[in-house]
């Protein structure tokens, strides 16, 4: 697996814009300072958080394209919403050309919406992203608090408020967002009557 977080940098700073640039550096700070607290591998945490965003600077055409070569399994939703689809190709990349685990590429392939069961790296990124120091939409100081606090609790507040958001747009829903929160309802009832 490729490691070297400087060698890194460097190929992201080729693919990605300045800005977008600046927020994988601070979605990996997020990562190591979320894993340091959750005893999560934090060389990992950082890998993922460095790269998670890698593919999202191609063009449509671009995503397009790498999805066709490289036979990644598409849905009608991912079709019409093309971006969404940088996690998927970002976590093919990561595990062709940098050798990224299972759990890594994961992680990444599912850092926007989340996904049923997930692993303390795989929450830990979904909600670096949504906090990272580069965010400042209303309430992200509250989001932050509560993801050192409580991750499964964060992940839901993002999920139900993007929800909400997405309706009052008139924007489609990814049903792997409803399955990530069904998912965490279940479970922390779950936990409730243990
Ligand atoms: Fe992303
Ligand atoms: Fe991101």
């Amino acid at each position: 697996m490729v490691e070297d977080i400087e060698k890194l940098k460097e190929d992201l700073k080729i693919v990605l814009s300045d800005s977008r640039y600046n927020h994988s550096i601070s979605v990996m700070n997020m990562c190591e300072a979320l894993a340091s607290k959750y005893n999560v591998n934090v060389k990992k945490a950082k890998l993922v958080g460095l790269m998670h965003d890698m593919a999202k600077d191609m063009t449509k055409e671009e995503k397009i394209q790498y999805v066709k070569n490289n036979n990644i399994e598409c849905s009608l939703i991912e079709e019409k919403i093309v971006e969404i689809l940088h996690g998927k190709i970002a976590a093919d990349i990561c595990k062709k050309r940098y050798q990224f685990d299972e759990e890594m590429c994961t992680a990444i392939k599912y850092h926007t919406t989340g996904k049923e069961n997930m692993t303390l790296l795989e929450k830990i990124l979904f909600i670096a992203d949504k906090i990272d120091e580069t965010r400042n939409y209303e309430g992200v100081e509250d989001l932050r608090e509560l993801a050192f606090e409580d991750l499964d609790k964060a992940i839901l507040k993002n999920i139900d408020d993007t929800l909400i958001i997405n309706i009052q747009k008139n924007r489609l829903i990814l049903e792997e967002s409803i399955k990530t929160r069904n998912n965490l309802l279940l479970s922390s009832e779950k936990d409730k009557n243990m």
